[in-house]
């Protein structure tokens, strides 16, 4: 018999840490955050992820977000999919919960200017340019802020 299977999108917290900090590596070769740098952010910060469940094994993250958040907005900070489950809806969907959990704050990234992959991906969910960062980078790449206004901005 075929195993059920089921997407979430779930909080993610510190007892996530092994999965994530693997994704993060993955997700940003040469540039990922450390254990202790996504331990920190969860010190005082958020994060959402997709859930793979299933039940035959552990449940999976697909993808995930995490911010900065106060009272009036929201800003991205790392946000990355499993290199083996992209172009499957995961980072929009992911995005698409953040916003509507959101909807009366502007949220902000930044976003290497020759990401083009992620900026379709903001770009498709209402972002807007709004200011670059020359040679931001280690590389030397400029970066470009991306907003996307709340409801109540
Ligand atoms: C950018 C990233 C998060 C996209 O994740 P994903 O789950 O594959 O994205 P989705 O399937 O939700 O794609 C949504 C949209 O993003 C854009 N996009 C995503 N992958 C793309 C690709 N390979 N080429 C062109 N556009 C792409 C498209 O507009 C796509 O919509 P469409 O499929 O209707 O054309 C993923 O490629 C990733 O983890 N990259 C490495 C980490 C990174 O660069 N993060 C962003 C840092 S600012």
């Amino acid at each position: 018999m075929e195993a059920k299977t089921e997407i979430s999108v779930q909080k993610l917290e510190a007892s996530h840490l092994s999965s994530l900090s693997s994704l993060e590596r993955n997700c940003f070769p040469g540039w990922y955050w450390t254990e202790e740098q996504i331990l920190s952010h969860f010190e005082s910060q958020q994060g959402i992820g997709i859930f793979h469940k299933s039940e035959n094994f552990a449940d999976k993250i697909l993808c995930y977000v995490l911010y900065l958040e106060n009272a009036w907005e929201i800003e991205i900070l790392r946000i990355g999919t499993d290199p083996n489950y992209r172009r499957k809806n995961y980072a929009s969907q992911c995005l698409r919960n953040l916003i509507q959990e959101n909807s009366s704050k502007t949220i902000l990234l930044e976003v290497d200017a020759n990401n083009s992959k992620a900026i379709q991906l903001y770009t498709k969910h209402g972002f807007q340019f709004v200011d670059k960062r020359k040679a931001y980078y280690e590389n030397g790449n400029d970066a470009h802020l991306f907003m996307r206004q709340g409801l109540l901005q």
